[in-house]
């Protein structure tokens, strides 16, 4: 028997495509990449914005005309299927099974049923740990699930169900699993990671979960287990305090690569998106920041033309970026998501200026990556090699600080880590000595 599952959306649904797989191959399932060969296949979906809805709808239209011509067994699962559009969309197209993501231990039941749907958020979720991936060097662990935040603009918590935190022990001997397995790097996966171990509710006060230690805890008992690498994402800016920054300064395997969301640099537009911080204390939390951790790597996400966003508000999104210089950001355009409180309450501004906006915002981001980059030309950097990189003879690996890194073969033969010296930067990259940079690109070399 032979599956295919397909992946959409962030590293928590590429966590729940590994648990996906193990369950099936416990039963007897390998895994093929062309649905034309699959017996079996699974759409992990997203559902954060409007792109990979449509990408979704066109697969599942895809698998319609293939199980039209034989049989196939065809399931819809991550987050679109715990949506009332993404059930109504498996309906017209025909799956077979529906499951949710919290309920994705159900699946080989599912299976042996053949008709199957479950929308529930299960319990015994919190408790799952998928076995370690064949020959990985990186792994993701969940250390909680689910989101308790009421951003305006957002479906995650729709989808995800409310935040739970998995026992630190658990979380513990699954690291060490993956340990024992030969995985050099580890990254700890949550909606709103530094929220692990406390108790539901908002703001930046909320109390720890009896038995539960603290996110800076969590991140020093890792730390310990012996892995090389230690990563975490997401952070978010309400719950990013001073022991955190304390932890990672204090635990070498912690790499200093530091998710921030601030989504927005004006005030209003923080306020209406109900994400909990000003501008003034996303500012803060940056400075003690760069303070305790100077050479760490700052990213952050970006919605361009949030609902009533005005030039003036948006105008602050790019001061914010002059203030931070982050070195790298993931910039998104609003997309209205259908039972999100911005959807019923604010009205949509006109695409062009969105992406009028995007392209002001990619152009002031190239700026400040570039100039970061720049910073490791004539360093040395540790590399994890992950395998060839797209063009020539050449391996692609990336920092500690996630910068990707180009290097050659003749110094990398294989996956592994390995130090080498920078030679060259561009906004998106880093080359190591003896690699030449590509013609028509801009080239930044030690001064
Ligand atoms: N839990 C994380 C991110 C979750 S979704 C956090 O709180 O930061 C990943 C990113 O998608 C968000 O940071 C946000 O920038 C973007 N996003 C979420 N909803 C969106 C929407 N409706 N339109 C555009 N971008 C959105
Ligand atoms: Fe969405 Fe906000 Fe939760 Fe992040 S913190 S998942 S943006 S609701
Ligand atoms: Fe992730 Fe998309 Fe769900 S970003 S949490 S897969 S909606």
């Amino acid at each position: 028997m032979q599956a295919c599952v397909i992946t959409l959306g962030c590293q928590m649904n590429e966590y729940d495509t590994h648990a996906i797989q193990s369950q099936l191959a416990s039963i007897g399932y390998s895994f093929v990449d062309d649905i034309h060969d699959a017996d079996l296949v699974l759409v992990n979906t997203c559902a954060v914005r409007g792109k990979p809805v449509e990408k979704a709808r066109s697969i599942l239209g895809a698998l319609r005309k293939e199980k039209k011509r034989r049989t196939v067994t065809i399931g819809l699962m991550g987050c679109l299927a715990q949506l009332p559009e993404g059930q109504a969309m498996g309906a017209k197209f025909g799956v077979d099974i529906m499951l949710g993501p919290g309920a994705l231990t159900d699946l080989i039941p599912a299976l042996r049923q053949g008709k199957f749907q479950n929308f529930a958020f299960k319990d015994e979720l919190r408790d799952y740990a998928p076995p370690p991936p064949n020959g990985a060097l990186s792994a993701h662990v969940a250390i909680t699930r689910g989101c308790n935040h009421k951003c305006t603009y957002c479906i995650v918590p729709t989808t995800r169900g409310p935040e739970v935190s998995r026992p630190a022990a658990d979380i513990l001997r699954e690291v060490e699993a993956l340990r024992d397995a030969g995985v050099v790097e580890v990254s700890l996966l949550g909606q709103n990671v530094n929220s692990y171990g406390l108790e539901p509710g908002l703001g930046p006060h909320r109390k720890p979960l009896p038995g539960f230690p603290s996110f800076a805890e969590l991140l020093r008992m890792v730390g310990q287990v012996g892995l090389p690498r230690v990563r975490f994402i997401t952070s978010h800016p309400i719950n990013f305090t001073d022991d955190i920054i304390a932890a990672i300064a204090e635990t070498p395997a912690v790499c200093q690569y530091i998710h921030l969301p601030v989504q927005a640099g004006a005030n209003r537009t923080l306020r209406r998106m109900a994400r909990e911080y000003t501008r003034e204390y996303y500012l803060d939390r940056v400075a003690a920041i760069r303070s305790q951790l100077p050479d760490a790597t700052l990213s952050t996400d970006i919605i361009c033309g949030f609902p009533g966003e005005t030039e003036e508000d948006f105008e602050e999104t790019l001061t914010l970026y002059d203030a931070v210089q982050f070195d790298m950001a993931f910039m998104f355009i609003y997309s209205e998501r259908e039972g999100t409180p911005a959807a019923a309450h604010f009205d949509d501004i006109p695409h062009p200026v969105k992406v009028a906006r995007l392209m002001r915002l990619i152009e002031r981001q190239k700026h400040w990556s570039w100039l970061n980059y720049r910073r490791w030309v004539g360093r040395m950097v540790e590399v994890l090699v992950k395998g060839p990189a797209h063009e020539g003879d050449l391996m692609q690996g990336h920092t500690r600080g996630n910068h990707t890194v180009v290097l050659p073969r003749a110094v990398a033969p294989k996956p592994g880590l390995y130090a080498v010296r920078i030679a060259h930067a561009t906004p998106h990259m880093l080359y190591a000595e003896g690699v030449a940079i590509p013609e028509g690109r801009p080239a930044a070399t030690a001064a």
